[in-house]
């Protein structure tokens, strides 16, 4: 089955949801049937909250909150699964978290594990590796922004049988889009990394995402990118199930050929 899959890429209003949903639709409208789209990491909230108390007032529940009505509106409008970061609140905290929802309104949830730098200071961790998901558009695993920093959030995934990793960013570290070659290929999983533009200068620092979205095949082929600077969005002809064949060089497997019984500093 092959699938049109892709990203939008544009700026995020920090604390703005109604005019970053108007520009998600906007961006929407370009896209030309499409069947899975990644945004960003924290995709209608912005990024750099002063600390708790703004968060929780921009945060809202996995449950009944407005992205999930939105998201779960776009999917069924345009017979797609969607993936986007946003802020949830829960009863102990708030978590930095990615959604997925099915055409039918199924909807999963995932807490970014690797929190970045100051999102210490306001975010609780997750703390359940992501899992694949069954989607009507393939194996869908999702993880956040700097969680590729640590191989074995992708290769965790790719052993729990994701075809496609769903990859919401906000980025400022300037490897991450090189790095990802390495998790696609050595995992032998599409790789869809959302990422933002523009910049946040609400504390002390100055934050300048640096944009670059892009999709990568099994092999680590760079099928589409994005500016550094300019909103964008991408559709590619993709066919999640290739993802299956982990056969390299005839005779050998990228997770069969795996030593694990070595791997014991890993633990
Ligand atoms: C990041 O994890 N947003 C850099």
């Amino acid at each position: 089955m092959t699938i049109n899959a892709g990203y939008l890429q544009y700026e995020v209003s920090f604390g703005d949801w109604d005019a970053n949903a108007a520009q998600v639709r906007t961006l929407l409208d370009q896209c030309r049937d499409p069947q899975l789209l990644v945004l960003p990491e924290l995709a209608f909230s912005g990024y750099d909250f002063k600390d708790k108390a703004e968060l929780l007032s921009l945060a809202e529940p996995f449950d009944g909150g407005p992205t999930r009505a939105l998201l779960t509106e776009l999917a069924a409008a345009k017979d797609m699964v969607i993936v986007a970061g946003y802020a949830e609140s829960a009863p102990e905290g708030c978590y930095n978290a990615s959604m997925l929802v099915c055409p039918d309104g199924t909807a999963h949830n995932y807490r970014k594990i690797h929190l970045f730098n100051r999102e210490q200071d306001v975010f609780l961790p997750g703390d359940a590796l992501p899992r694949a998901i069954d989607t009507p558009v393939g194996r869908i695993g999702m993880m956040i922004c700097f969680d590729w920093f640590f191989p074995e959030t992708a290769r965790c995934l790719a052993l729990d049988g994701a075809q496609i990793i769903a990859h919401p960013s906000n980025l400022v570290l300037p490897w991450c889009q090189q790095a990802m070659f390495a998790r696609s290929l050595e995992n032998g999983v599409f790789t869809i990394t959302a990422n933002r533009i523009g910049t946040e200068a609400r504390t002390d620092r100055e934050l300048t995402f640096t944009g670059g979205s892009q999709l990568l095949s099994n092999r680590g082929e760079r099928l589409a990118q994005a500016p550094i600077d300019a909103a964008a969005v991408a559709l590619c002809p993709i066919e999640p199930a290739a993802a299956d064949d982990k056969s390299i060089a005839g005779r050998n497997d990228l997770l069969g050929s795996r030593r694990p019984e070595l791997y014991t500093a890993l633990h």
